[in-house]
């Protein structure tokens, strides 16, 4: 058993805030940009106000203590976080970026997104992209967050005008925000976003001296987790400088984790993807495919589809969506698949949730000979593909002429980011090898339903899994026809810390 006490310091004063700890959004501003004058953006950038880590949580429990006094209305918390590409990096100077050891990164996103199965033709190949299509303009992303779309177009104009004219060239700018009413916190689809998350191991007390840990623990059951059903990841899976996951034993740390360059301790990798969800095509479909299946509940196809119903219940735990369950943080992610649902009755192996964090699943990683062996070593070699989630609903709500036809009109999705160490082994690696191969975790498991990807023009996809009491009694298959949900843009980046910031990168 880990000695909690002896984790690491986790120097929160160093972290930009949305990787660790998440900055507090109901609106996000994208800014996509490139830099004009390299003296003026360095001037620029050492002056830009970026929240910490440390910012990110005192933000939080201002949040706790307000709701905990009953308040309602959202607090004016802003934050802005910074990032750069391979090649905005090179553009300032920083010395031996080839050395970065993650050669994805270096790439870039345009580069790799064949081998993610993006489409060839149409709005979702990459040469339509709305930003980063790879003729070479992205040299950041900012990220701004606030209570609501003035508040970020607001820091948006006071930065802007701190920058000065022919500093930067913000190409891209896109407002992301929370859905209204009682769709808060749900993706587009409906579905609660955000529910799971990695637990981190490592210490704030030096800052926080009640706290002690960021993820205390919660799970008397298992000291290896955060809240009961996160396991604890060692910080070098998120951030640089830190202890690493060893692929064969959850509790013994690797590390510290290099990322090829010393200033890139404290900082992250960023994936960014403008992922479009065909919301009514999406529910449409789900419903023809219920009724072939001989009038199945179609709310039910779709909670096998992601691995949770609408309120974020699990379908491991409720056969049935459960608000209570989806809602309660202490329940509603304490499960395994592995052991308990090996034909994937209840939760089918192309469930999104289940592609994406097979949990004790076996793998192609697993050795030893019984059973248990088998689950407890490939979920050592999971926890090393892990990603931080940090995403946030953009476009209008469904209206009803979209609705009546079946038929997307306006473009809503996801503005999806997640941090991770290795975009090679976290972010693509769950792409490639697990939700849009057919063949994971379990032969013929299929696509993953949402976000798998078929190669090449013909999107057709199938995937195993839809609700075992339908006529044949177990799992079927279920063949989609065309993509729910496509990348629009976005581009892979570096979050710095703070001092990489006012030292390599500025000087
Ligand atoms: C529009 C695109 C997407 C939608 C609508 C979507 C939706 C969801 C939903 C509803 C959940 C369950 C709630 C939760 O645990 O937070 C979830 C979980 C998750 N998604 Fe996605 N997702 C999208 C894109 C992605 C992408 C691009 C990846 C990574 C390649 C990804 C990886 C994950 C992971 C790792 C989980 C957590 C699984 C777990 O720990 O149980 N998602 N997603």
């Amino acid at each position: 058993m880990v000695n909690r006490d002896t984790e690491q310091q986790l120097a929160l004063d160093q972290l930009q805030g949305d990787i660790l700890v998440g900055l507090q959004k109901e609106a996000q501003l994208f800014v996509g940009f490139a830099i004009a004058d390299v003296t003026k953006f360095k001037r620029f950038l050492s002056a830009i106000p970026l929240t910490t880590g440390r910012e990110a949580l005192l933000a939080e429990d201002r949040i706790l203590a307000a709701r905990a006094n009953g308040g309602t209305g959202k607090l004016d918390i802003r934050g802005i976080n910074i990032a750069f590409s391979a090649q905005g990096l090179k553009k300032l100077g920083v010395p031996n970026v080839d050395n970065i050891k993650d050669k994805s990164f270096l790439a870039g996103l345009a580069a790799q997104s064949a081998k993610l199965n993006d489409p060839p033709d149409g709005p979702g190949a990459v040469k339509n992209w709305l930003l980063g299509n790879g003729v070479g303009e992205l040299d950041g992303l900012l990220i701004i967050t606030g209570r609501g779309r003035p508040e970020v177009q607001a820091t948006m104009a006071d930065l802007d005008q701190s920058a000065g004219s022919g500093t930067w060239i913000p190409f891209f700018t896109e407002i992301g925000t929370t859905r209204p009413g009682a769709e808060h916190g749900h993706e587009h689809f409906g579905y609660l976003d955000g529910v799971s998350q990695p637990a981190v191991r490592g210490r704030i007390d030096q800052i926080f001296p009640a706290k002690k840990f960021l993820n205390p623990g919660q799970n008397p059951a298992d000291p290896n987790q955060g809240l009961p059903g996160a396991d604890l990841h060692w910080p070098g899976e998120f951030v640089f400088g830190y202890a690493e996951q060893d692929k064969t034993d959850v509790e013994h740390p690797l590390g510290p984790k290099d990322g090829g360059l010393p200033w890139m301790k404290n900082g992250s990798f960023m994936v960014f993807r403008r992922l479009e969800q065909l919301v009514p095509e999406f529910h449409a479909t789900a419903k023809a495919k219920a009724e072939a299946l001989g009038g199945v509940d179609p709310d039910v196809l779709e909670a096998r589809m992601v691995g949770r119903f609408r309120s974020g219940s699990p379908i491991s735990l409720s056969d049935v969506d459960n608000p209570a369950l989806g809602g309660n943080e202490l329940k509603n992610n304490d499960f395994d698949f592995g052991g308990k649902d090996l034909d994937g009755l209840k939760c089918p192996y192309a469930g999104h949730i289940r592609k994406a964090y097979p949990r004790n699943d076996v793998t192609p990683a697993a050795t030893g000979a019984t059973q248990e062996a088998k689950e407890k070593s490939s979920e050592a070699n999971t926890q090393t593909h892990r990603i931080m989630r940090r995403g946030i609903p953009f476009g209008p709500e469904v209206g009803p002429v979209e609705n009546a036809k079946n038929q997307t009109q306006h473009s809503r999705g996801l503005m999806f980011v997640c941090y991770q160490t290795s975009i090679q082994d976290q972010f693509e690696f769950i792409t490639r090898n697990w939700i849009n191969n057919p063949d994971f975790a379990i032969p013929k498991a299929g696509f993953d339903p949402i976000l798998g990807q078929a190669e090449g023009s013909n999107r057709q996809r199938s995937f195993t899994g839809g609700p075992p009491n339908s006529p044949s009694g177990k799992p079927p298959t279920v063949t989609l026809e065309a993509d729910f949900i496509r990348p629009t843009g976005g581009g892979y980046f570096f979050m710095p810390s703070i001092h990489a910031i006012h030292t390599v990168l500025t000087q």
